[in-house]
């Protein structure tokens, strides 16, 4: 079934004590308040362990993983280590993860199948830069993000998957799109999965959108029939506004 998530990427931000702090806050209020919005919030790694002790109603996400099993790759985070602190999600294809550290297609579609591997739901992101989305290629941009990373995937796996809508031009900038063309790229992404894997997993597919979210633009993006949610960077780092970005729903 499709499900209503909203998912806060805190990126390289806040100390160890800051992030119990801040998880705590948000898990205080998602138990206080029951809904069928899924919660999710992805700490940098060094916080995953102690911040997974706090949460018990909200899903707990890394922001990465590694595309190998295990061995001599320094500085890199298995799919097993973060089962083995109770992840349950990775966010795997962010945009930075692509334009600063090279994470190519084929890379992403590596670390999409280790992490379902391991049990992990990958949220996996695809997005088009300003100049692809003026040169009017920002459907073919994301098609082939996505056809190259998921595109692999038996049926089975892709019941598994979460899709991020990131414009990179609307991350960190302010300038989000507009719920019009969040809609339109949903819609689009939605019909290449029904042509790839058929009507009921296109259906139950949550396309989260991402892109300078706050609480008082979420509303009217969650409002559109595609738009299953959103990935949070800068509002998610104070429990009052992820919070107010939850209540659009
Ligand atoms: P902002 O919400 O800060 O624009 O970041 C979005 C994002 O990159 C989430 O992964």
């Amino acid at each position: 079934m499709r499900k209503n998530i909203v998912a806060g990427n805190w990126k390289m931000n806040t100390t160890l004590q800051e992030g119990i702090a801040l998880a705590t806050s948000v898990e205080k209020w998602v138990s206080e308040h029951p809904s069928k919005v899924k919660v999710i919030v992805a700490p940098p790694f060094t916080h995953l362990s102690d911040v997974g002790k706090v949460l018990h109603h909200v899903g707990l996400s890394s922001q990465n993983c590694s595309s190998e099993v295990s061995g001599a790759y320094t500085g890199e985070v298995s799919v097993s280590m973060l089962t083995s602190v109770n992840a349950a999600y990775a966010i795997i294809g962010h945009s930075e993860r692509r334009s600063i550290y090279g994470e190519t297609d084929a890379i992403l579609a590596k670390k999409v199948k280790i992490a379902l591997q391991a049990g992990l739901t990958p949220i996996f992101c695809c997005g088009e830069i300003l100049k692809e989305r003026e040169s009017n290629i920002h459907f073919d941009v994301v098609r082939k993000q996505i056809e190259e990373a998921l595109f692999i995937l038996t049926p089975e796996e892709f019941s598994h998957i979460i899709i991020a809508y990131e414009p990179v031009w609307a991350i960190g900038t302010g300038v989000n799109a507009t719920p019009a063309q969040a809609q339109e790229m949903h819609q689009y992404i939605r019909k290449l999965i029904l042509s790839k894997f058929g009507a009921s997993l296109a259906d139950d597919l949550s396309i989260l959108y991402g892109g300078s979210c706050k609480p008082s633009n979420a509303h009217e993006l969650f409002a559109n029939p595609d738009v299953d949610g959103g990935l949070i960077g800068g509002a998610s780092l104070k429990a009052e506004d992820f919070i107010g970005i939850i209540q659009a729903f």
